[in-house]
């Protein structure tokens, strides 16, 4: 079954000169000539210095507060998986782009505080691709994925369209051992030790049978399966909507047993 493409705001196609084609169009007919395209490319926003400095600076200072690893490790894996998951679904290039752009620019607002950075973010990222020439639909888009994130407010990161499904399920299922910045298993806190023992951690996604499944793989002496879920219920439930948003099924599977 093809996704639906509306449901994030459709580019201006009322201008004289059109930047690309909106309309919507059979996912599995398309050629790379008709293809609808961003308005600005992932590679223009990754070589930007001031993202670049955004994000170098959001990990040192969340590395400050005893944080987990979100420099370009975890936004460059996030852009990817984002994209993966538009493009396994059949989404256009627009909303693989701009999911993207979103999942590389999601965590600049931690450079000005970790509470309330989703929002912070998404302003942010507002006067960088202004400044940099994206029109306003995308802008819109990339801005409402981030702010949808999810921060430490206290509510629960919400989709409110495809690109922000994608950028969700990207960014909750980062949990790995390489995030951890503590070289001393005695300094771990309960997430640092989770972390840890995530040894892989896969998001696959199955067009076929309409389910997306977080595939971990946990060295339980470290970490019981238990601790997983009290720790990160809420990222499994935003998952969950996230997944549910792209018609899909959430699934997880923990050392090839599936537990959801
Ligand atoms: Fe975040
Ligand atoms: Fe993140």
């Amino acid at each position: 079954m093809s996704p639906d493409h509306a449901d994030i705001p459709a580019a201006d196609v009322s201008s004289a000169e059109p930047k690309y084609d909106a309309t919507p169009i059979d996912p599995d007919s398309v050629t790379d000539e008709v293809r609808t395209r961003a308005s600005l490319s992932f590679e223009a926003v990754k070589g930007d210095p001031e993202v670049r400095e955004l994000i170098s600076s959001a990990n040192r200072n969340l590395g400050v507060l005893g944080f987990t690893e979100h420099g370009f490790r975890h936004v460059g894996l996030v852009a990817n998986i984002a994209n993966n998951v538009m493009a396994r679904l059949h989404y256009d290039e627009r909303h693989q782009e701009l999911s993207q752009i979103a999942g590389y620019m999601h965590d600049v607002g931690n450079v000005i505080s970790r509470h309330g950075h989703a929002s912070t973010g998404a302003l942010l990222s507002h006067t960088i691709l202004t400044r940099m020439g994206m029109n306003s639909e995308d802008v819109i888009v990339v801005m409402s994925a981030i702010g949808s994130h999810g921060d430490d407010s206290g509510r629960l990161g919400e989709p409110v369209h495809s690109v922000a499904a994608a950028l969700i399920l990207a960014d909750k299922s980062d949990v790995h051992r390489s995030r951890v910045r503590i070289t001393d298993p005695a300094d771990f806190d309960e997430h640092d030790q989770m972390n840890y023992a995530t040894t892989s951690s896969f998001l696959r996604v199955d067009h076929e049978t309409a389910t997306v499944t977080l595939e971990l793989q946990i060295d339980t002496s470290m970490a019981s399966v238990m601790k997983y879920f009290e720790l990160f219920l809420p990222r499994m439930q935003m998952c969950r909507r996230a997944a549910n948003l792209l018609d899909q099924t959430f699934r997880i599977t923990i050392n090839d047993v599936v537990v959801l």
